[in-house]
């Protein structure tokens, strides 16, 4: 038996658990060229709600009905895909489900070779895509020089965290922005944060912003887009860097976006914006990934994660995470037979 998770319905907004069901299928039978995977660990991604609505973006949507489609740490089953052996880990987007195929067309695919010290999760968050959108962007995009004042947003999130850490460990001054009290204190407790602000205690963003950053942001890591972004055009220093990671403020409502009201200062304070997907810059992340382990190693990144447990509750998990009720990287741990 192949337990899958489909989609029932598409969100209204904010993913519920219900728009998601487990359903029985069976375990399919790699064709040449083909190999099957267990699923290990599911890594929830947010660019997945952008997936759920029947619209086409950089990815198909997923049809009612059709298996949600997420990366995820696996172990090879069955092979008869050259140079992939059963045993080995890989890393790849494939599905929520117990079983996978998985061939040369699926994105992401890479073998692990995972150090035995470090948790199996870890190489899908803080040493895997996470830490390596959070390395990438910031220093191939926003060109992170030491001394920067760089402000992060989700900042207690899967990437945000880590974008934390590496631009602290580059000698930047770093200003996180985060939507809880708890993220607020575990920020300053866990991480080499210089502020941190909690945007849902902020009534004026720009006016806190500016308190934050009073000679300006040289580099701003956006995760969230929206009205954050729209602040934080107003908090750039001259020559600023905004480094389009995510909009997942945006997300649960896409087809209304919010509005900006304050672009004109890209032209003004002279910004660069670029946008990035990590798929992209494929080539940066073997050094990303071995910078991330080596700091890993030495103890100087905190790694923060959120697992949940079984494969049959990947719905109610990635309905918390898109309503921001959880810290670190949110990952299901798959469970099941075998
Ligand atoms: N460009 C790429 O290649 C790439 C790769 C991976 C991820 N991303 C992007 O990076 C961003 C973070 O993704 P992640 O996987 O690391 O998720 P995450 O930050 O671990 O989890 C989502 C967090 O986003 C915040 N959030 C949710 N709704 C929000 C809203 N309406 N307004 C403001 N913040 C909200 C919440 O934190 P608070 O409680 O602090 O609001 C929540 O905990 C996403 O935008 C994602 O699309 C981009």
């Amino acid at each position: 038996m192949n337990r899958q998770i489909v989609l029932a319905a598409h969100p209204r907004g904010a993913p519920q658990p219900d728009d998601f069901q487990l359903v029985e299928g069976t375990i399919p039978e790699p064709g040449p060229g083909q190999m099957r995977v267990r699923n290990l660990y599911l890594s929830l991604e947010a660019a997945i709600r952008s997936w759920l609505d029947g619209t086409p973006n950089y990815f198909a949507p997923i049809p009612l009905g059709g298996v949600i489609r997420g990366p995820s740490i696996a172990r090879v089953e069955a092979s008869r895909m050259a140079g992939y052996t059963v045993g080995d880990l890989v890393f790849g987007l494939h599905q929520w489900e117990d079983y996978s195929l998985s061939d040369a067309n699926t994105v992401l695919l890479r073998k692990l070779a995972p150090n035995r010290d470090f948790p199996l999760s870890w190489y899908a968050g803080a040493l895997g895509g996470s830490g390596q959108t959070a390395y990438v962007g910031l220093h191939r995009i926003g060109q992170i020089q030491s001394g920067d004042t760089v402000l992060v947003s989700a900042a207690a999130g899967a990437t945000g965290s880590m974008a934390c850490q590496i631009a602290a460990l580059r000698g930047c001054r770093v200003v996180g922005v985060v939507g809880s009290p708890e993220k607020v204190s575990t920020l300053q407790e866990q991480m080499a944060v210089d502020a941190v602000l909690n945007y849902r205690e902020e009534p004026d963003l720009a006016a806190a912003l500016a308190r934050a950053c009073p000679e300006g942001v040289d580099v701003y890591f956006d995760n969230v887009g929206g009205k954050m972004l729209d602040a934080a055009l107003t908090a750039m220093a001259g020559g600023g860097r905004i480094v389009g990671c995510g909009m997942i403020s945006d997300y649960n409502h896409a087809g209304s976006p919010t509005p900006l009201y304050n672009l004109w200062q890209v032209i003004e304070r002279q910004l660069t914006m670029q946008g990035f997907l990590l798929y992209s810059y494929l080539d940066d992340v073997p050094a990303a990934a071995m910078q991330l382990e080596q700091w890993v190693k030495e103890g100087r990144i905190q790694v923060l994660e959120n697992i949940a447990e079984d494969l049959s509750v990947a719905g109610v998990a990635y309905s918390a995470m898109m309503t921001g009720t959880t810290m670190g990287k949110n990952l299901v741990r798959v469970g099941g037979a075998g």
